[in-house]
């Protein structure tokens, strides 16, 4: 498999990009492009760098890419991830920059000039990829899938019917949801279904490696957070893990194929994806909609994880 993460790296962020790391080789991963979101894009690049610093996996090259949305201002999540990104868990200074070349320019180049497909992980606002397809359409014959973290069936995360990814960039993921691409959603209706307790906690800081140390920290830091421990007292989700580990093992998550859309014009419900899971609007099914879980199998895998990067 060929594939390239997109990330606004973000603690939850940073656990699939460990994921990823553990279980594809360089050959696999052409490379990480960061995107705008829970932090600014500078923040979130040196982050992938230093991620990539503590695995020793420097080779695998970093893009930034859009500082802001197609359309809006930014809004970041500063509060959920701390103003570093990764709520402050030590991960080691980066020994290397990102290249030169923006995250589109790459993506664009990427997909023109590989002779096979290419998976698509995106794990924060989709604004690189609603660029790369509004102005080089012509990738998106070249991209296998699109697996992302985003949207959720009448939930919401950041208004009480948006998801944060969506509802940072919804002219993007409008874009990327009506491109005709393969498109797997793991929205907060599955998200939501596998919780960090602290028995899967102590599991993975059980393997005793420097990597479950800092896996540890991200899965626990957001329980700090007064209103995520109000909603989630036993540990909290993590939601970009799904992405790479449904990419590590397809039967994760199990779902059905259905319509999905993105409000782009309402003040009340931007940013929400309606997910016609009844096929009542008869619109086209274009998103592989997933709604259940195997949550062992995700702390397996990121127990995994921590057993094979040291
Ligand atoms: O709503 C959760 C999503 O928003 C995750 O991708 C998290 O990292 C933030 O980007
Ligand atoms: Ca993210």
């Amino acid at each position: 498999m060929k594939l390239i993460i997109d990330t606004d790296p973000g603690t939850d962020d940073a656990v699939a990009i460990l994921i990823a790391l553990a279980h594809f080789t360089n050959d696999e991963i052409l490379g990480i492009t960061t995107v705008a979101g829970n932090v600014k894009v500078d923040v979130g690049t040196r982050n992938a760098l230093r991620i990539l610093e503590h695995a020793g996996r420097n080779e695998i090259p970093v893009f930034e890419g859009e500082a802001e949305p197609l359309e809006r201002e930014l809004e970041t999540a500063e509060w959920v991830h701390g103003t570093d990104g990764l709520n402050f868990v030590p991960f080691p200074e980066p020994s290397k920059e990102a290249e030169g070349s923006g995250a589109v320019e790459f993506l664009r180049d990427t997909l023109e000039n590989s002779d096979e497909r290419i998976t698509l992980a995106v794990l924060g606002p989709m604004t690189n990829i609603g660029k790369l397809i509004r102005d080089f359409p012509n990738t998106k014959n070249k991209i296998e899938k699109i697996v992302f973290m985003g949207g959720g069936a009448g939930m919401g995360n950041h208004t009480p019917v948006a998801e944060f990814n969506i509802l940072v960039d919804p002219e993007a993921a409008d874009i990327v949801l009506s491109s005709g691409v393969p498109l797997v959603m793991m929205g907060l209706d599955v998200t939501h279904q596998a919780i960090s307790t602290k028995e899967r906690i102590e599991r993975i800081v059980a393997t005793g490696s420097e990597t479950g140390k800092l896996l540890s920290g991200l899965l626990g830091s957001l329980l700090d957070i007064e209103i995520v421990k109000q909603k989630f007292p036993d540990g909290t989700p993590v939601h970009d893990a799904f992405v790479t580990a449904y990419l590590v093992d397809n039967t994760l998550t199990t779902g059905e194929v259905v319509n999905v859309e993105v409000e782009t014009e309402s003040k009340l419900t931007i940013g929400q994806t309606v997910v016609d899971v009844n096929n009542i609007s008869g619109r086209h099914p274009n998103v592989h909609w997933m709604n259940k879980v195997d949550d062992e199998k995700l702390f397996s895998i990121i127990t995994k994880t921590s057993e094979l990067l040291k």
